[in-house]
């Protein structure tokens, strides 16, 4: 059944903050609709550069939202961040955290031959940035109890995509943050858990060389298919959720089923079908 435009409640009376929503196309964005629709109110978050190329200001307008810029690997800006949250609205109950960019992939600068700088930098935005934006609420008195802290991450995290490159350490550190902070809060009843979604067509995932074999590839293995973006608000709709209230410290798969499988026929069929045989059909 679809979900219906005014969705079921799920986050009345919640209040949170969403990093990293640059245009339509990005998670972020999308979570940001669907916990409107689940009528959760919210603060929206990115980068000041992105001011110059991003659509942020719209989202806010249609989510009646107010914007408040920080650089996520800057301590003093996200305290102000916190801090002005809090002053106008008390401790907010989750936190969306979907931030990511890789230096080096971006400039095309393989494994082997990485320029530690952005390396640093990538794994400084990827994945400290999480410790970072945590630390933050929790020195400012922001993250009430019984809150739900998620963040996006990818199964580069556990496997190699060779063209994934560096960021496939930024993630390993980020779902170990996850880990790291999801036993500290749990005392406070607050949760965080890593979403590892699908590859999907964003500014982020179109940046990664070799994004559209990856998509593929990952289409013709996973039962359900690759998880747009739009499921992808959905299920962190419900891990923001009191109804996810003891899930905790997890990477949760949203990827169609992609993590299990091993081969599929779609995808020995295509391969033996480039490769001009038909041994296919044998197996
Ligand atoms: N698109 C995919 O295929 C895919 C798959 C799995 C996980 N993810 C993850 O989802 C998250 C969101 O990415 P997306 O695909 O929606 O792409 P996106 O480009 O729309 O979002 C990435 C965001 O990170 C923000 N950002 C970069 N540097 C920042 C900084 N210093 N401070 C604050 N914000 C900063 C960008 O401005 C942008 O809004 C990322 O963590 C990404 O790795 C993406």
């Amino acid at each position: 059944m679809p979900i219906p435009s005014d969705g079921h409640g799920l986050l009345a009376g919640k209040h949170g903050v969403i990093f990293g929503a640059l245009d339509e196309r990005s998670l972020a964005w999308q979570i940001a609709e669907a916990c409107q629709r689940e009528d959760a109110t919210f603060v929206l978050s990115n980068a000041p550069v992105t001011r110059r190329f991003g659509s942020l200001e719209g989202l806010a307008e249609k989510t009646g939202s107010p914007i408040i810029y920080a650089d996520a690997t800057n301590d003093g800006e996200l305290d102000a961040l916190f801090d002005e949250v809090t002053s106008e609205r008390g401790p907010v109950d989750f936190v969306v955290h979907s931030i990511g960019m890789g230096v080096n992939v971006r400039k095309d600068r393989p494994y082997e031959d990485l320029n530690h700088d952005w390396y640093l930098k990538t794994l400084d935005i990827s994945a400290a940035s999480l410790h970072r934006i945590v630390q933050a609420g929790l020195k400012q008195d922001a993250l009430a109890d019984g809150g739900s802290i998620v963040a996006l991450s990818y199964i580069g995290a556990q496997r190699i995509f060779s063209k994934y490159s560096e960021m496939g350490d930024a993630k390993a550190l980020l779902e170990s943050i996850v880990r790291a902070f999801g036993y500290r809060l749990g005392k406070r009843g607050i949760r965080i858990n890593s979403v590892s979604q699908s590859p999907t067509r964003t500014s982020a995932g179109s940046g990664i060389t070799g994004f559209d074999a990856m998509f593929d590839f990952a289409e013709m293995l996973a039962p359900l298919g690759n998880a747009d973006a739009a499921s992808c608000a959905d299920f962190v709709v419900t891990l923001l959720s009191d109804y996810t209230r003891m899930v905790t410290m997890q990477n949760l798969y949203h990827d169609g089923g992609f993590s299990t499988m091993g081969v599929s026929d779609h995808l020995v069929e295509t391969l033996f079908g480039a490769l001009g045989g038909d041994k296919g059909k044998d197996v």
